[in-house]
């Protein structure tokens, strides 16, 4: 995949990664947490963002940083209008589910994240929407059991940096990767300079074709994030 470079004035809005350095440990930490055990692994992360999500009720502001607003209008917008299941892996507070479950009011949205903290809070965001399902589930395992008929559209926004580098990546897509229909579509978001090889690295574990990528910015705001729009072929 040939991504298009960074503009060079925007600063990196990832909010754990406000230097080179200080992202080299956030991704450090990761690569460590998801060397563990599959049980330290997945309670490591749940300690960890359940901490984040006792924060405060929007950890990340996506509700009240314009940045976040556009970023969230765009990524429903790659979506298409023919969803019908819907999937986000690591979906917090419910934001983006929400906006999803308005502007695609005949798909099933689907949100589950480590995260008991996040669903609870996502549970309130999406109340009365009836075709949100949320779960909390555990990290690289039973997305098959979260959703048995599989989906045709997989979310990945701004999670792939949790992972664990390329070797964590595969561990989680994995058994996710079994649930994507053939044809179905991915969209990736993600905000951090390391974004390219993040949705590279998530295009060849998930066997995808690209249909579209590049860097994008809300008008007036020298952020940017990556958005990539794929498919698996069949
Ligand atoms: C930065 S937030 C992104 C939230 C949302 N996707 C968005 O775009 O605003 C990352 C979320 O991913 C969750 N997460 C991280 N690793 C995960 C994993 N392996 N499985 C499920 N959820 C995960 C975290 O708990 C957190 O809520």
């Amino acid at each position: 995949m040939t991504t298009p470079s960074r503009p060079a004035s925007g600063p990196e809005p990832d909010s754990h990664a406000d230097s080179a350095l200080g992202r080299a440990a956030h991704r450090l930490l990761f690569t460590v947490v998801s060397r563990c055990p599959p049980r330290l692994r997945d309670a490591a992360l749940r300690r960890i963002f359940d901490s984040t999500h006792n924060s405060g009720e929007d950890p990340w502001s996506v509700d009240s940083d314009p940045y976040e607003v556009f970023k969230r209008q765009q990524l429903v917008d790659a979506v298409p209008e023919s969803a019908d299941v819907v999937l986000e892996l690591g979906c917090s507070i419910g934001a983006n589910l929400r906006d999803l479950a308005v502007a695609r009011a005949d798909a099933t949205i689907v949100g589950c994240d480590v995260s008991p903290r996040a669903i609870d809070t996502a549970r309130r965001i999406t109340d009365g929407l009836a075709n949100v399902r949320l779960s909390v589930t555990p990290a690289a395992t039973d997305i098959p059991g979260t959703v048995p008929s599989g989906m045709d559209v997989l979310v990945l926004s701004e999670v792939l940096y949790y992972m664990g580098g390329a070797s964590g990546i595969e561990r989680t897509l994995g058994p996710v990767s079994a649930s994507l229909h053939d044809g179905g579509t991915v969209v990736m978001v993600h905000s951090a300079d390391d974004a390219p090889a993040l949705h590279d690295t998530a295009v060849r574990v998930l066997g995808l074709q690209v249909d579209e990528t590049g860097w994008r910015s809300p008008p007036g705001d020298a952020r940017s994030f990556l958005l990539t729009r794929a498919h698996r072929p069949g």
